[in-house]
């Protein structure tokens, strides 16, 4: 399987932090946003990987990371989005890359505790389709929204006033090689972009689409306040955890 990141796009939600750098290369904590997605994939046994980018400042790309020594990589791949014609227009990127290959995409300003290799392996066992991972949150409304019933997703809201359910679909994705097929299928949104959620929606609608849920915290980073969360998650995560509570501990 390939590990492809996503991370072109122009930030615009983050402006002025954007003005003058790409969103991904922003600092979460201590680290640049996109060491979060790369080392994701590296965790999850995917050590081929594509970085899309894009906008004005790509080359700093080459040179924060370089062949991905600092993951443990011997190489690392680049391709350059034109404009920002929407995630799944940036994943058309990668078609060359996959060679025929099922794919795991993450968008790099998705952040999560856990390893999301459970998924992935269950996603290595699945004959044919697709894989989300879902996250039940509280601002539903600011994502793609699964409609399930048991253990089957019905459809896929993108970022809907009334959310039919709280799980968002969060920006890791795991896909066969239809997924190609699927993407020139794509006509514009009414925001200009391709959907991701429409190549999900194809899925579901071939009834090849399965789901897993994410363990632990989740977030995206492309808004002031989600851009802070992530920071304050990485934070916390670091800290040295609490020593056992012990009689001596009192004296
Ligand atoms: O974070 C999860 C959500 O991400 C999903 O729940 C939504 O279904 C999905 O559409 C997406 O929503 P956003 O509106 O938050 O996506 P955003 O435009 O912020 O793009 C997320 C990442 O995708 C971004 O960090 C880089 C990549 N991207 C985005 C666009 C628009 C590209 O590489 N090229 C693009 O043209």
């Amino acid at each position: 399987m390939k590990g492809i990141v996503l991370a072109g796009g122009l930030g615009s939600r983050l402006f002025p932090l954007t003005k003058i750098t790409n969103k991904h290369l922003l600092p979460i904590y201590d680290k640049p946003m996109i060491y979060y997605p790369i080392q994701t994939l590296v965790d999850a046994g995917i050590e081929e990987i594509l970085v899309v980018t894009g906008g004005r400042n790509a080359g700093d790309f080459l040179r924060l990371l370089a062949n991905g020594k600092e993951f443990g990589l011997k190489h690392l791949n680049y391709a350059y989005q034109e404009g920002e014609g929407g995630i799944a227009d940036a994943l058309a990127l990668a078609e060359h890359f996959a060679e025929g290959d099922r794919i795991c995409v993450i968008l790099g300003d998705n952040l999560v505790e856990h390893s999301i290799r459970p998924a992935v392996d269950a996603f290595r066992q699945q004959p044919a389709g697709a894989r989300i991972l879902l996250k039940e949150v509280p601002d539903a409304e600011r994502f793609g929204v699964a409609e399930i019933s048991g253990d089957r997703i019905l459809g896929i809201e993108e970022k809907p006033s009334r959310p039919k359910s709280n799980f968002a679909v969060t920006g890791y994705y795991l896909y066969d090689e239809s997924v190609w097929e699927k993407v020139k299928t794509l006509k514009p949104s009414s925001r200009g972009e391709l959907e991701i959620t429409d190549v999900n929606n194809a899925y579901i609608r071939e009834g090849t689409m399965a789901f897993s849920y994410l363990d632990g915290w989740w977030t995206d980073a492309g808004t002031f306040e989600s851009l802070l969360r992530a920071a304050n998650l990485v934070a916390d995560s670091q800290k040295p955890a609490a020593a056992p509570v012990t009689a001596d501990s009192h004296s």
